[in-house]
């Protein structure tokens, strides 16, 4: 038991209360990815549906991680509707015979994931952008939330409140634990997340920096060189809510996503949305102005490329100066 033991931790069986969330949009969350955040005390969740067309190589994803590690892991199912519901279907029937211990869910009620999940032996966290949906799943059987705010890479939600507001306040809301996401890349972060009552957080745009992802060099390039303003938040008009690098692309789309003709919208998002067969986005192509790389604000805090075992000492080792530093401050009445 140390400081940085949480109902998470234990839930998971992990050392450190810090989670690397589940990224699809291409490669970008592999299982090299999610081995390596492992082995340094994390978890990191493998995403599932960049393997839609082919089911085999979700398998072979699986195997290649329980190679790479003996500590747990996870994979990221975002539920997205316009993935045939028989896929995720074979998908939990493939991680019950591998034995997944846990699940990342995302991107809308996990009913009926929830029940085939529970019934496989798999611990699930279901990750969430409002309040009111945090307390849905905790009511379908989730073992854990994940909230995220409107500062996070990928698929915050269209309401936009920040992580300071909706992390406490889902924390408020459940009885399981809640994992803190949007925003976050040190120590100070982690401290923060702890005292709002967080039992861990979970990290997206500081992981696409690490040695291990996948993602073409230029994309970490660009979220190490990149201010805290340079994200767009994009595609609200279509519910889809994406938050991405800015770029020719998004300024586009932000020109024409609020006009009553969506004519041109669509031409600008079709052939970057359409996945060609090796699952290659601009986020592995290195397309960064003529794509959608998603990515959070925190990349205006994020400088260096590190291994994720740099990352997650790093974010310990700084937590713990926070901690003595907050513990030694004296405290007198006015
Ligand atoms: C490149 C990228 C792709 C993402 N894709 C997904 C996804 O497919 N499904 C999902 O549930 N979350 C996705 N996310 C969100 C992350 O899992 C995580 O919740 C988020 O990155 C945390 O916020 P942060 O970026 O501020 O660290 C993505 C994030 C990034 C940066």
């Amino acid at each position: 038991m140390s400081f940085f033991t949480t109902r998470i931790t234990e839930l998971f069986g992990i050392k450190y209360p810090i989670m690397q969330g589940g990224m699809g949009a291409g490669l970008v969350s592999t299982a090299e990815l999610a081995a390596a955040v492992g082995n340094a005390g994390g978890i990191g969740f493998m995403s599932a549906i960049q393997w839609d067309k082919d089911i085999t190589k979700f398998e072979d994803e699986i195997k290649k991680v329980k190679d790479l590690t003996d500590k747990p892991y996870g994979v990221n199912m975002t539920l997205f509707t316009e993935v045939p519901k028989s896929f995720f279907v074979k998908a939990i029937e493939i991680m019950a015979k591998h034995q997944v211990p846990a699940v990342e869910s995302s991107a809308r009620k996990p009913d009926p994931w929830m029940k085939l999940m529970k019934e496989a032996g798999i611990k699930v966290i279901h990750k969430v952008a409002r309040v009111r949906d945090g307390i849905t799943a905790e009511r379908l059987g989730a073992d854990a939330i994940t909230v995220v705010g409107t500062e996070e890479g990928g698929h915050p939600g269209a309401e936009r409140v920040s992580t300071s507001v909706l992390g406490p306040l889902m924390v408020d809301s459940v009885k399981v634990p809640v994992s803190i996401g949007g925003g976050f890349c040190d120590g100070r972060g982690l401290v923060a997340a702890l005292a709002w009552g967080g039992e861990a957080i979970t990290m997206g745009t500081r992981f696409v920096c690490s040695k291990e992802c996948i993602v073409h060099p230029k994309v970490k390039e660009a979220i190490v060189k990149m201010e805290h303003t340079d994200t767009d938040f994009i595609l609200t008009s279509i519910g889809d809510p994406v938050r991405a690098l800015k770029n020719p692309v998004t300024q586009k789309i932000l020109k024409n996503e609020f006009r009553d003709n969506k004519t041109e919208l669509m031409q600008t998002l079709i052939p970057i949305k359409t996945q060609n067969d090796e699952n290659r986005m601009a986020v592995n192509t290195g397309e960064i102005e003529s794509g959608i790389v998603p990515a959070g604000q925190v990349g205006g805090r994020i400088h260096e490329i590190k291994t994720c075992q740099q990352i997650i000492d790093d974010i310990i080792a700084e937590a713990e100066v926070v901690l003595r530093k907050l513990s030694e401050r004296k405290y007198w009445k006015a």
